[in-house]
């Protein structure tokens, strides 16, 4: 027999990327390959989001095509992971019966054993709440440069708009022997950068008895990582200490990303959000008091039910003071069970469709403003890929997160940092030229 083809696609934030990759390692420690094509392999597997209803919506259409090939191929295993999968559970294999197997985000590390429960002929839905393993696997990266590394599962808060905390379950810490281990591997392998990771990373180790800030330090010595970051923040959490530790270890990048959500206290209040926009000024005051040239990114949704015009031109006038780095936008959109879609204010798609598009202008504007900060500095990047666009030029990140773009030889450079010089600044990306090397004036 051949041997079997898996696909994976992935929808969602960068904990659903951290999860495929363990996915992935799993299902090529049972034996499948990579299959480029999602309409050949053998099994397929959707890692899904349902942070919004498109997100969901999108699943739907995907898992139809692939109910329809399995008429033709009943050998064909058909895998629902993700925050849909944990929100609808056995719903799903009722909506489309030719679902295998429907597992929550606290199933990753256990995918093998149900996998074995499909083999033997069951349709499986695992999404009882339960305690997440360590992982033991290996997990198959997506880069051989920079690596997610999971620090915190799950979310206690209670933003009255958001599901996460209803499909990611209570907060988990990792211990920080367990989190050092899995960077040393990494270190040893080659990796340079690394992302820590959690919903809310710093609230990590307030079931431990320990916090962000001293995780920081406890991993920041091993060889072979040059930098270290971590997302997401939430601003009820963000210290003086951790901001002060940030600041005093060098391989911690300035980059912070810190949700505000929206910029009027009456909003932030019916969201749940726990602060004021004068609490998250403060906070980012703080930050850049320490780190005067940390780059700020951020979250934030437009169209709240019951948000006024007024109330929503502040979250325009927060963006352009503070001038962010970056931020991710979206119109407020229902989801089950939370309490804000129950309330009667809901606002038309004509009023999301019309502010999103002004808030996208806003910090189009504020994220060019930054990029001009660069102009003519030298800027420690590093190099991870081809310019898809250019493939006479490489690209890479600097310390604050921009994607840099110069002429280069990939093969030489790659997964090394070098200097370069910042010669165009676009709102989200910047262009320039290499500098003589470190290794060049080593030998010259
Ligand atoms: N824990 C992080 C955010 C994780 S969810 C924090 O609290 O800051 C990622 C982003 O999705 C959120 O920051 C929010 O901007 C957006 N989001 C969450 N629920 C949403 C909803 N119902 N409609 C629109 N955007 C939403
Ligand atoms: Fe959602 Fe709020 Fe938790 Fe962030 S903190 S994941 S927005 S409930
Ligand atoms: Fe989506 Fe789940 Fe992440 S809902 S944003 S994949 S935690």
């Amino acid at each position: 027999m051949s041997q079997q083809t898996y696909h994976i696609t992935t929808f969602g934030c960068q904990m659903n990327k951290a999860d495929s990759e363990r996915m992935a390692g799993v299902l090529e420690t049972l034996g499948y390959a990579a299959a480029e094509d999602e309409f050949v392999a053998d099994l397929v597997l959707y890692n899904t989001c349902t942070i919004r209803d498109n997100a969901e919506q999108k699943v739907y259409s995907y898992l139809g095509r692939q109910a329809k090939r399995k008429h033709d191929n009943p050998a064909l295993k058909i895998v629902v992971a993700g925050c849909v999968a944990q929100q609808q559970g056995e719903q799903l294999l009722r909506r489309v019966p030719e679902v295998d197997l429907v597992m929550g985000p606290q199933y990753v590390n256990r995918l093998a054993d149900l996998l074995a429960q499909v083999e033997a002929g069951n349709q499986v839905a695992m999404t009882e709440p339960t305690h997440i393993l360590e992982d033991i696997t290996k997990p198959r990266r997506d880069s051989d440069i920079t690596a997610w590394v999971n620090v915190i599962y799950g979310c206690n808060e209670r933003c009255t708009y958001c599901i996460v905390p209803s499909v990611r379950g209570l907060e988990q810490s990792r211990t920080p022997e367990a989190i050092r281990q899995e960077i040393e591997t990494l270190g040893r392998a080659g990796f340079k950068e690394i992302t820590l990771l959690g919903q809310n990373i710093d609230a990590y180790g307030r079931d431990l008895k320990t916090n962000l800030a001293a995780l920081l330090r406890y991993i920041h010595d091993v060889d072979g990582i040059e930098r270290i970051r971590f997302a997401t923040s939430h601003p009820r959490y963000f210290t003086e200490e951790l901001i002060a530790t940030c600041a005093e270890l060098p391989k911690l990048c300035e980059h912070f990303h810190i949700p505000f959500q929206a910029g009027n206290n009456e909003v932030l209040k019916r969201m749940r959000r726990g602060y004021t926009h004068e609490r998250y000024r403060d906070i980012i005051a703080l930050v850049r008091s320490y780190m005067p040239d940390a780059s700020i990114t951020a979250d934030a949704i437009v169209a709240f039910p019951g948000e006024t015009e007024a109330q929503f031109e502040e979250t325009l006038q927060l963006i352009r003071d503070i001038e962010f780095d970056a931020v991710n936008t979206a119109a407020y959109s229902p989801r089950p069970g939370t309490p804000a879609a129950t309330w009667e204010e809901q606002l038309s798609e004509a009023v999301k469709s019309d502010r999103l598009q002004r808030i996208n202008r806003a910090v189009a504007q504020s994220a060019a403003a930054r990029s001009q900060r660069y102009l003519g500095r030298i800027e420690e990047v590093l190099v991870e890929a081809a310019n898809p666009k250019r493939p006479d030029q490489v690209s890479g990140r600097t310390r604050s997160n921009r994607m840099v773009f110069f002429e280069g030889d990939l093969q030489r450079w790659r997964g090394q940092l070098v200097p370069v010089e910042i010669r165009e600044a676009r709102a989200f990306s910047l262009s320039g030229q290499l500098m003589a090397s470190p290794t060049l004036q080593a030998v010259g």
